[in-house]
C-alpha cells in the first residue's frame, strides 16, 4: 500500500496515520474482517429474553431504537431484520414505482441494488472514486443532470438491458442511494447538493458505516433515511438485523407498519384482535415480515454498546477491514 494511498484513507475516515503507517509497513500482515465477540453476559442477556414471553417487539426493541436515537441524534429509529430490508423499506417510502430510477454505486453489497430492483425501479450505476471507493460525486452531478434531459442523452447511463430503451419516456429520478463503503461516509455535501437541486430523496446505505462521521456529522443521518445492518461481520451484531434513521415523522411512521405488514404502529392489542376477527388487518399498504427479534436485540445491546462505550471505534475497526484488502 502506498503512503499516498495510507494518507488519503486516514484524511477521508479520520484514522490515526501513524496507526494506519504503522500497519501498512508490516506489509504481510493479515487483518481479518471483524467476526462477532460473545461474552457470558451476552449470552445470558439472551437468555433473559427468551425466559419472557415478548420475543418479539417487546420493551427491548423500543430500548434499542432510543439508543440508536440517543448514539446518532436522528429523531427515529427502526428496528429491522436485516439491512437489506431496512434499505428496502426505505425504498418504499421514497415513493418508488415501477420503472423510475435510483442513482447508486457499483462498488457495494449487492443488496444496496437488489433493493431498487425489488420495487421494479431502474439502478443507474455511478463509478466511484478510486482512492475512497465512494460515489464520485462529480460524475454523480453529471449523470443526474443527463438523466433529465430525456432519453437520448440519458442512454449512456442505463443498463444496457434498460427496458424503455425504445421509448422516448424515462421514469422520474426518484432518489440517490449512495454507500458509506467500508465505513467511510461518501461525500454528502456534494450529494446533498445535487438531490436539492433536483428534488430527490437521499437513502444512506450506512450497514457497513456506525460510527463513521463525515464533517463532524455521524455516518447514517447524513441523508433523509440512513440505514445501519448488524449481520455478524458487523461492528455489532445482532445475528441478523438492521436499523433505520430518519428525522422524517412521516416516513418513519410509514415503516414502522411496513416493517409489521402494513399494520400502522398504533393499531395494537384489542384493535388487532379486532382487526384479526374481522378477517383482515388494519393495512393501507403491504408490508413485509420485518420485526427484528427481542433475543437479537438484547444480544446487540450487550455486545455493541458495551464496545463503543469501551471505546473501539467502529471507524478503526473498519480502516482496518480496509487496509487487510489493499496489503
Ligand atoms: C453496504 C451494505 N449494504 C447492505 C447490506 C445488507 O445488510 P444485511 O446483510 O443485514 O441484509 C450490507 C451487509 O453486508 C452491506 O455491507
Amino acid at each position: 500500500m502506498s503512503c499516498l494511498r495510507v494518507q488519503s484513507l486516514a484524511y477521508n475516515s479520520g484514522l490515526d496515520i501513524l496507526f494506519l503507517a504503522r500497519i501498512a509497513l508490516k506489509g504481510s500482515m493479515k487483518i481479518r474482517m471483524s467476526s462477532p465477540d460473545l461474552s457470558d453476559a451476552d449470552r445470558q442477556a439472551v437468555l433473559d429474553v427468551i425466559n419472557t414471553p415478548n420475543l418479539s417487539m417487546g420493551p427491548k426493541i423500543a430500548a434499542f431504537e432510543r439508543a440508536f436515537c440517543e448514539f446518532t441524534g436522528a429523531k427515529h429509529a427502526i428496528g429491522v431484520n436485516s439491512g437489506t430490508v431496512g434499505l428496502h423499506l426505505c425504498v418504499r417510502a421514497a415513493g418508488v414505482e415501477a420503472g423510475d430510477i435510483l442513482l447508486t454505486t457499483p462498488f457495494s453489497f449487492v443488496s444496496s441494488t437488489n433493493v431498487i430492483l425489488f420495487e421494479k425501479a431502474v439502478p443507474v450505476f455511478v463509478d466511484v472514486d478510486p482512492f475512497t471507493g465512494n460515489i464520485d460525486t462529480e460524475l454523480l452531478a453529471q449523470a443526474v443532470e443527463d438523466l433529465s434531459l430525456g432519453v437520448e442523452i440519458a442512454r449512456k447511463w442505463l443498463p444496457r438491458r434498460f427496458p424503455p430503451v425504445n421509448r422516448h419516456d424515462l421514469g422520474a429520478v426518484k432518489a440517490l442511494l449512495p454507500v458509506d463503503v467500508f465505513g467511510q461516509p461518501a461525500d454528502y455535501d456534494l450529494i446533498n447538493a445535487v438531490a436539492s437541486q433536483y428534488n430527490l430523496l437521499v437513502i444512506e446505505d450506512s450497514c457497513e458505516a456506525l460510527g463513521g462521521e463525515y464533517k463532524g456529522r455521524v455516518a447514517g443521518t447524513l441523508g433523509d433515511y440512513g440505514v445501519f445492518a448488524f449481520y455478524p461481520n458487523k461492528q455489532i451484531t445482532t445475528g441478523e438485523g438492521g436499523m433505520i434513521v430518519t428525522d422524517d415523522d412521516e416516513a418513519a411512521d410509514f415503516m414502522r407498519a411496513l416493517r409489521n405488514h402494513g399494520l400502522h404502529p398504533d393499531a395494537a392489542g384489542v384493535r388487532l384482535c379486532k382487526a384479526i376477527i374481522q378477517g383482515g388487518l388494519e393495512a393501507e399498504e403491504v408490508g413485509d415480515e420485518a420485526r427484528i427479534t427481542l433475543s437479537q436485540t438484547a444480544h446487540h445491546l450487550q455486545i455493541g454498546f458495551r464496545n463503543f462505550k469501551h471505546g473501539v471505534r467502529p471507524d478503526v475497526i473498519i480502516g482496518i477491514g480496509v487496509l487487510g484488502m489493499f496489503l
